[in-house]
């Protein structure tokens, strides 16, 4: 099944407790956490305390996306905080290979995120110790931007280097992704998906889950 994912950066953050409790009852399976550092990328959000808040909140999968530099100064705190996946941009460390066993070793699920830009290839000594890898389909930074189409294929290859290695690993694809676009990006083998603007612009966060579902089931032609 796909695993949708609302990124609470489009949440409002004045009522950021009702909002998830909300995404938690509307079936979402996980909650997507976009750290910018202002540095990393143009933009800044929160930090490992707003975690802490949001994990006595809520039971679903925190799934913490680091769009900072230095990455290995705050992944512990993170952990501290309650992340359950913890996901790091291949672009901001010399060293990935380390944090990849960094995250390990504290026993939390790891993933990699590529830029636009950035080739699949890069993934080819690492991909065996990942659990996840995070295609990003729009520049990072901010939310409602729209979908980069030609990382359709790239999903796909990506797709064909997991399948053809016979791993586990997933696939989750950020940025621009809406009612009419999902079924493309699964299509092409996404197996999470986050949604900010798309979900929180919804009037009924539980309607928009089913209709999703209904989506990815085939039962409408899109
Ligand atoms: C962008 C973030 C995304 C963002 C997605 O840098 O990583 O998670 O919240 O928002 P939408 O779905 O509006 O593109
Ligand atoms: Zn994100």
């Amino acid at each position: 099944m796909t695993l949708i994912a609302p990124s609470i950066l489009s949440a409002d953050f004045m009522r950021l407790g009702e909002e998830i409790k909300a995404a938690e009852q509307s079936g979402a399976d996980w909650l997507h956490l976009d750290i910018m550092d202002g540095h990393f990328v143009p933009n800044i959000t929160f930090g490992p305390d707003v975690v802490r808040g949001i994990r006595n909140v809520t039971s679903l999968i925190l799934d913490v996306h680091l769009m900072i530099q230095r990455p290995q100064d705050f992944i512990d705190e993170f952990i501290d905080a309650g992340a359950d996946y913890v996901t790091i941009h291949s672009e901001a460390s010399y060293h990935l290979h380390r944090l990849i066993q960094t995250v390990k070793q504290r026993g939390k699920k790891v993933g990699v995120s590529l830029n636009p830009s950035t080739p699949i290839n890069t993934l080819e000594y690492i991909i065996n110790d990942l659990d996840m890898v995070l295609i990003m389909s729009v520049n990072p930074g901010f939310g409602g931007q729209e979908f980069i189409p030609s990382m359709i294929p790239k999903i796909a290859f990506l797709r064909e280097m997991i399948d053809s290695r016979g791993l586990n690993t997933l696939i989750e694809v950020d940025g621009g992704i809406n009612l009419d676009n999902i079924r493309t990006v699964v299509n092409a083998g996404a197996d999470v998906i986050v949604m900010g603007s798309a979900f929180f612009r919804s009037k009924d966060y539980s309607q928009f889950i089913k209709t999703i579902r209904e989506r990815l089931s085939g039962s409408i032609i899109v």
